[in-house]
């Protein structure tokens, strides 16, 4: 690791209020709005880009109320490289703003209808303005990546003249590689001698990795969403960036990490846009495991196969009882639910959970407790009849339930699907009265201990494992 690196701190703009409020789908209330901002507060981060207030009368109240908050963090908004939009920002009471133009050809020529030098003298004129005002400007380039590079330093020159404190290098649309941000930052820098700022968008899935780039090329600054919301595919990460920038490069933030998990929370479930399973950091999957050699590592030693400990970043890791699973990972799971069985009942409960893994369902904490204790007594049914979800050919969303029967030695798993909890688990019944006939003959009596459980759905919070 470069020591220069481990020293620098990279300015986080966090932009969730404005571009990611522009995510097609998303639009927010003043209040939540100041609800995101409390948490951004509570992040750490250096600048919260609060709204666009000229578009309409709830964005120029939530911009004013987060302005009010009086929060550490600098509060901007938007506005267009004009009077009017300069004007709307200072009645919010922001010290500092946002300011853009698009600078490519493609845009000039058929958004702007413009010439270099008409674009250039109304950004320098409106940046002016700004500063006479007392505002502190933050210049964007629309669409820089498709700008060519002598004319995008020129620009910069000019902003920087004008009183522009931050160049922010705009990849609009997200067709810019982390070789060309590199060059982008090197030359804008060398040329202008500005504080470069970089705003990547995720149409090719390099979001973090031209940011991480713009940064390790002299960007002091990045704009990111958190969950990397945003227009289309959505801008840079916050998580994920501040992770790998101070993981992986040795850059510092003011991010506080722990906070991560509840942001990323508190914005899918204020926005109503939610965090695929996936997701690095904070998505669910992110410090789940199910492959028996992977959770064997992992209790031994969690470096294994997780890069950082959950907790960095407010999480916890988890387990999930499948057919990927293991004897090890089954047996922690059971431990850590205080359930203690011999070795031949944990080979019968990972048999059941293989066993229904082939019939395409992962089974919960709750179920596989009741595997386990059904290992105990000679009759019993364990019934899950909301215990997963599958999706059928049409994408339509199916229960499905499952019965576990244990009679004397004999063990037996029944799954089964339907459109609700009720129909899935009569069929699984169906099932397992089929079995009964074909193992036991028609009416055959299983004795006065027989007993059916039903265990609640529970595929809501698995065991998490320290
Ligand atoms: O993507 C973009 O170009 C923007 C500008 C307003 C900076 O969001
Ligand atoms: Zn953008």
């Amino acid at each position: 690791m470069n020591s220069s690196r481990e020293t620098r701190r990279v300015a986080i703009f966090d932009t969730t209020l404005r571009d990611g409020e522009q995510t097609p789908g998303i639009t927010l209330t003043p209040d939540r709005k100041v609800k995101i901002a409390e948490m951004l507060g509570e992040l750490g981060v250096d600048t919260i880009e609060a709204g666009f207030p000229v578009i309409s009368r709830g964005e120029e109240e939530a911009v004013k109320r987060i302005v009010e908050m009086g929060l550490n963090a600098r509060v901007v908004c938007l506005a267009r490289t004009d009077e009017r939009d300069i004007d709307t920002a200072i009645r919010c009471g922001v010290k500092s703003i946002h300011t853009f133009i698009a600078t490519s050809e493609i845009h000039l020529r058929h958004k702007l209808r413009m010439t270099r030098e008409e674009m250039l003298e109304k950004t320098t004129r409106a940046i002016e303005y700004a500063r006479s005002r007392g505002l502190r400007v933050e210049f964007s380039a629309e669409d820089s990546t498709r700008t060519e590079i002598d004319f995008l330093v020129e620009v910069a020159r000019r902003v920087k003249e004008a009183g522009a404190s931050t160049f922010d290098i705009a990849d609009t649309v997200g067709t810019a590689t982390p070789e060309m941000m590199e060059e982008y930052v090197r030359r804008i820098a060398d040329g202008a001698g500005i504080m470069v700022s970089a705003h990547c968008h995720n149409d090719f899935g390099l979001a973090v990795a031209n940011s991480l780039a713009a940064v390790s090329a002299g960007a002091s600054q990045v704009h990111v969403t958190v969950n990397g919301i945003g227009e289309r595919t959505g801008n840079t990460s916050l998580e994920e960036f501040v992770m790998a920038c101070m993981n992986l490069y040795g850059f510092t933030t003011g991010i506080n990490r722990a906070a991560l998990y509840r942001a990323s929370n508190l914005v899918s479930e204020t926005t109503g846009f939610p965090v695929p399973c996936n997701k690095a950091i904070v998505g669910k999957n992110a410090f789940g495991h199910e492959s028996g050699i992977h959770t064997h590592g992992i209790l031994s030693e969690p470096s294994t196969y997780e890069p950082f400990d959950p907790a960095t970043v407010g999480r916890q890791r988890w387990l999930q009882a499948g057919k990927h699973a293991g004897r090890h990972g089954i047996e922690a799971q059971l431990r850590m639910m205080g359930i203690h069985l011999s070795s031949e009942e944990i080979d019968s409960v990972v048999r059941k959970v293989k066993e229904i893994g082939d019939r395409g369902h992962a089974v919960s904490d709750q179920e596989l407790k009741g595997m386990a204790m059904s290992q105990s007594d000679t009759y019993e049914m364990y019934m899950s009849p909301a215990g997963g979800h599958d999706n059928d050919a049409d994408n339509a969303v199916k229960k499905s339930a499952f019965l576990t029967a244990t009679v004397g030695s004999r063990e037996h798993v029944e799954v089964a699907s339907g459109s609700d909890d009720r129909q899935a688990a009569r069929r699984a019944l169906k099932g397992l009265s089929k079995w009964m006939e074909s193992e036991f003959g028609e009416g055959r009596d299983m004795g006065d201990g027989a007993e059916t459980r039903n265990v609640a759905d529970s595929h809501k919070g698995q065991q998490a494992v320290e």
